[in-house]
This record gives structure tokens, C-alpha cells and sequence, in this order.
């Protein structure tokens, strides 16, 4: 079974977790899509969706299901997004789209958080993946400064402009032992908006595809 196949089938798994007339949070990237895509064949029972980015609002207005902005409703029951890596422990990096600054706002926003992943994401341990920081364009530099004192190597992704008109450095190299630390102490640095670690707030419930079928932790 390929990849796309895996992720395809953990996207449709996560409509089980989607209550009758809810509000859904819906995440970026190829997984997401796959989740909206099954989305749409419940669209009449769906009172409609907080996207978390440019590009998932545009496929989910696409199939012509209702968009809501956050300020307007109240808390969401389930937010359904994939992740670059995830542990066992459900600590999480995201950001590869580029979108995990608004990722972690409708995620924060949701009593659920269901995590669609295949199985090429599981790790022991964070970091593998270079881990995504959004920064104010004025501040890049210095923050960039800084993240080599945790021990990273930041490297500015060419021509990208987040939907918050900001920058991302990926920082590879970051030995990530402490997830929900790191995650604190970079976010305090001056001119970060946020960063790819989802750890204070994990995951919820990761559904896992693999050839042999779905797993859940
Ligand atoms: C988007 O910014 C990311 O957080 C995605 O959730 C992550 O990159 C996973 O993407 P895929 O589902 O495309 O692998």
C-alpha cells in the first residue's frame, strides 16, 4: 500500500469522530485534504467548518461546506489535522505546510484533537523532521541567533510567506528530549510567533495507518 492509500484510509477513520451538526477544526496538508474530501459526503450533516489555513478554506468552501471563523463560535468539538512526526506519547511536530501557527490556535480551541497520520511519522524521538518556527520578518535574524544557542541550525524556507505575512526558519539538527520545554522556551524568544511542537498540548487520540490496518494510542 503507498503512502497517498494510507493516508487516504486514517482520513476517512477520523470521520467517526465528527458528532452530527458539528463545527469541525480542519488541519493543512495532504492528510488534511483527504479529511475534507471525506468531509464533504456528510456536508448535510455537518453545520461547517474552522479552517486552519488559506489553502483548506478554499477546498472546503470548494465543496461547498460552510466556513466560520473562529471569533465566532464558541469551542469545537474535534480538530482533525496530520503532523509531520509524532511519538508515541502523542507530542507531535507540525508546520511542514506552514501553517502551525494557526494549527495550534484551532487546535487549542478543541476539546478533541485527532491526529491522522501514516505510519513514516511515528519516531522515538522529535526531531528527525526540522522543526518549523514562525517569526516576524524584523526579528529573524536575531531569532535565528538564538535557536543555534539551543543547539539547532535554522535555515530560512526561500520564498515561503506564511497566510500571517510572516517567515519560517527550519531548524534542523535539534535534539528534542524535553518536547513541552523546547516548546515553551522558543515560543518566549522575541519575535516568535510560534513553533511546530505541539507537546503542552499534544494530540489527543493519533490514528495511525499502516499496511496491516489502523492503530490507535
Ligand atoms: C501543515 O502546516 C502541517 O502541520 C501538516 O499537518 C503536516 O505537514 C502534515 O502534512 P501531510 O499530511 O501533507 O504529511
Amino acid at each position: 500500500m503507498d503512502q497517498d492509500e494510507k493516508k487516504y484510509r486514517v482520513a476517512r477513520a477520523a470521520l467517526s469522530f465528527v458528532p452530527a451538526n458539528a463545527i469541525v477544526g480542519v488541519g493543512t496538508g495532504s492528510t488534511a485534504n483527504f479529511f475534507i474530501d471525506a468531509l464533504a459526503e456528510r456536508r448535510t450533516t455537518l453545520r461547517g467548518a474552522v479552517a486552519s489555513s488559506e489553502a483548506s478554506a478554499a477546498r472546503l468552501r470548494a465543496h461547498g461546506i460552510t466556513l466560520f471563523d473562529l471569533n465566532e463560535v464558541g469551542e469545537l468539538p474535534v480538530y482533525v489535522d496530520g503532523a509531520d512526526e509524532t511519538t508515541r506519547a502523542r507530542c507531535l511536530i507540525k508546520g511542514g505546510g506552514g501553517a502551525l501557527t494557526r494549527e495550534k490556535i484551532v487546535a487549542a480551541a478543541s476539546r478533541q484533537f485527532i491526529c491522522v497520520v501514516d505510519d513514516s511519522k511515528l519516531v522515538v524521538q522529535l526531531g528527525r523532521f526540522a522543526l518549523p518556527v514562525e517569526v516576524i520578518p524584523l526579528a529573524r535574524a536575531q531569532v535565528a541567533r538564538a535557536l543555534i544557542q539551543f543547539g539547532g541550525r535554522p535555515v530560512l524556507r526561500a520564498g515561503f510567506v506564511t497566510d500571517n505575512g510572516n517567515q519560517i526558519l527550519d531548524v534542523h539538527d535539534l535534539v528534542i528530549s524535553s518536547p513541552g520545554e523546547l516548546e515553551t522556551q522558543i515560543n518566549q524568544l522575541v519575535g516568535v510567533v510560534t513553533n511546530g511542537l505541539f507537546a503542552n498540548r499534544p494530540a489527543d487520540v493519533v490514528l495511525m495507518s499502516t499496511a496491516q490496518g489502523l492503530e490507535r494510542f
